[in-house]
């Protein structure tokens, strides 16, 4: 591509957790989305900070080189570079961060922070070069499900969100980690459950709900009942997780599901919005999309759900984040530094 100076080009940055991530934004299109993901996590059952900043560490120059080649775009083209300022683990944001900044400052170009959770309701408006689909429109819902997050949010406009709706202890992605877990699946467990389902019967074991009031969730006492349901079972079987995996997955799977939408279904009530949407990671799970559809049917709402790729956490939907934000000259300072919490 020949890019003028009126093109606007920008590199987003993701680091916030186990995925190195780079994209290339041109006038709101992708050129490109380079994911990196870390095998070394597999074997410990989850993350491991100080293995995740070394991993982003060895794998940032590759991946931006990469995403820049792929997009036929040279640094001095480059607008803009937006990264994840958070929340996520310090360790891994300040990899990108630092990256960021330095790369922005000998390039004489503005850095743009962005908030991962807010870029997870963004992805709903990435577009390849020759796409046009069709984005939400304002006011919208968007259930956000990822490992850390779990929140029903309502978006006035691009950059305004409010929570209407959260967890109170556990996200839906440790839910779903931390039962594979205790089955013996490898980590990150959710795509490996969703895998399981598919053959299973969801309707043989049945949970119970966790009492939370309004919009809000827990799946803290989830996870402690998928416990000792194991335990119990366990007792009178000993090979009763390898006998029976597909229907426990299936089930918990479904069970999970249900509890998503329930609250779902009562925000869209609550605020009598007709675009609902699903983002974050847990939203690539298959019974989830399926059952988003079916909610949108009963419910006579328009449902959006983002493709796979830009689910899980990806370097477009912070690059889409950064576009609002250009737009409205919303940039850091080189002082800025990366944060483990930040509010939307
Ligand atoms: O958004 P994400 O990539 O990273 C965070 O921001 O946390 O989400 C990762 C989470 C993990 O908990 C992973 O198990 C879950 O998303 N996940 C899934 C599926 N794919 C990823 N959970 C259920 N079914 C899936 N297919
Ligand atoms: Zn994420």
């Amino acid at each position: 591509m020949n890019n003028t100076h009126k093109d606007n080009i920008i590199l987003g940055i993701e680091s916030s957790c186990d995925d190195t991530s780079a994209a290339v934004l041109i006038n709101g299109k992708v050129y490109s989305n380079v994911v990196a993901n870390q095998d070394v996590h597999t074997s410990y059952g989850g993350v491991v900070p100080e293995l995740a900043s070394r991993a982003h560490q060895q794998n940032i120059v590759p991946v931006v080189d990469k995403a820049l080649k792929q997009a036929n775009v040279k640094a001095t083209d480059l607008s803009a570079i937006a990264f994840t300022k958070g929340p996520g683990l310090l360790g891994s944001l300040m990899v990108g961060t630092a990256f960021a900044k330095s790369f922005a400052l000998g390039l004489n170009i503005p850095i743009i922070d962005v908030h991962h959770m807010k870029a997870h309701v963004h992805a709903h408006f990435i577009q390849k070069p020759n796409e046009n689909v069709e984005t939400p429109n304002f006011p919208f819902l968007c259930l956000t499900v990822s490992g850390g997050h779990t929140q029903i949010v309502l978006i006035k406009s691009p950059l305004k969100m409010t929570i209407i709706g959260e967890t109170i202890d556990d996200a839906a992605g440790e839910a779903f980690d931390k039962a594979a877990k205790q089955l013996g699946i490898d980590y990150p467990g959710g795509p490996l459950i969703d895998k399981m389902a598919k053959d299973g019967n969801e309707k043989r074991f049945k949970f119970t709900y966790p009492k939370v009031a309004g919009l809000n969730y827990s799946f803290s006492g989830l996870k402690t009942q998928f416990l000792y349901f194991l335990q119990e079972q366990t007792k009178s079987n000993s090979n009763f997780i390898e006998e029976n995996k597909k229907d426990i997955c299936a089930s918990y799977q479904s069970h999970v599901v249900s509890y998503l939408l329930k609250k779902l279904a009562l925000a869209i009530k609550e605020t009598g919005c007709k675009d609902v949407a699903i983002a974050g990671g847990v939203s690539a799970n298959s019974k989830l999309r399926k059952e988003l559809i079916n909610l949108g049917a009963q419910t006579n709402c328009n449902v959006f759900i983002p493709s796979i790729e830009f689910c899980t956490d990806n370097a477009a939907m912070i690059a889409m984040s950064g576009y609002f934000m250009y737009k409205e000259k919303l940039f850091a300072k080189q002082t800025v530094t990366p944060q483990a919490r930040i509010n939307i």
